[in-house]
């Protein structure tokens, strides 16, 4: 039996449970917090949506422990605060950093072998520190940022150049924050090159929309952050761990030399399977674009390897 757990039945928890159930790819999909009743209640909601939707896995929701994700393939790691308007995603770090480091030793008791998934702000750090709690190897811990990130500049760009996104093909490395870095080297419209397509200003213009498109979602919301296409970015990368697919995706890895860069969680292509990230992908990098990745691996390293003293 396959089992994916999903911590924290918040909006974009619940989302992903959602999206997981309707993929219908694995048994069970458990999902968990610590408020009484709500996750229970939105499993027993979203196994009725299947007798429509027509799927057959069964949604477990538990507040009272973590028993009923013991055995889990996969892990989910939403748990935390999200921001409110005028916040950063690092103000989040010392109260997430707390609940992500509890929740995340928590479930690795009954789920020592699963592979987990961090979503929960501020990406970089919390991915950090769920590797750090868990002891796991650094393959079967990543984080959700890059899918999320290229989501919207794809997005951005398939406005602005009035063609449907599925014609762009975009890609954003680096932080999950103000070090995201663009590649535009590696974006196309139609197949022809971004810059052949679009003045560097107008890119200029879009790359700052994406840099910033979780806080003008959170200023518009006023509670609460960014769910739909989060949840989509995490249930992907569930979607290809669970099926071992080998497909590529930028995501929040343990880089090791590759980039000429070591030693931190950064967002990088990576091509992802049933042991979490397979292999680190090298693109070809333009000289700005590699020292913006070395930039932002910089910026994040430092607070990495400090946020274990934070529990
Ligand atoms: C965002 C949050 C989820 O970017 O990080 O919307």
């Amino acid at each position: 039996m396959s089992k994916i757990t999903v911590v924290g039945a918040g909006k974009y928890g619940s989302t992903t449970a959602q999206r997981l159930a309707e993929m219908d790819i694995v048994q069970e999909v458990v999902l968990t917090d610590i408020v009484e009743g709500l996750p229970e209640g939105i499993a027993l909601d979203m196994n009725q949506s299947g007798a429509i939707e027509g799927f057959d896995t069964l949604v477990v929701g538990q507040s009272d422990g973590y028993e009923k994700t013991a055995g889990s393939d996969v892990v989910v790691i939403t748990a935390g605060l999200p921001r409110k308007p005028g916040m950063s995603r690092m103000d989040l770090l010392e109260v997430n950093a707390k609940i992500v480091g509890d929740v995340s030793r928590k479930v690795l008791d009954g789920s020592p072998d699963a592979v987990f998934i961090v979503v929960s702000n501020p990406l970089d750090e919390m991915t950090a520190l769920c590797r750090q709690v868990t002891g796991l190897a650094h393959p079967r811990v990543l984080g959700q940022a890059g899918m999320l990130d290229t989501a919207r500049f794809t997005t951005f760009i398939a406005w602005e150049c009035g063609v449907p996104a599925r014609e762009v093909q975009a890609l954003t490395l680096g932080s999950h924050g103000d070090t995201m870095v663009p590649v535009p080297s590696a974006c196309k419209v139609g197949g022809k090159p971004l810059p052949d397509v679009l003045s560097s200003d107008a890119i200029d213009a879009l790359v700052q929309r994406t840099r910033d498109g979780g806080a003008e979602i959170v200023g518009l919301l006023k509670t609460g952050s960014a769910y739909y296409a989060p949840s989509s970015a995490a249930a992907a990368m569930v979607q290809a761990v669970i099926t071992d697919s080998g497909v590529q995706m930028p995501v929040c890895a343990w880089v090791t030399g590759e980039y000429g860069i070591s030693d931190v969680y950064l967002g990088v292509p990576a091509l992802l399977g049933a042991g979490g990230v397979r292999e680190i992908v090298e693109l070809d990098l333009t000289g700005e674009e590699l020292g913006n990745l070395k930039g932002a691996a910089d910026a994040v390293r430092a607070k990495q390897s400090d946020v274990a003293s934070l529990l």
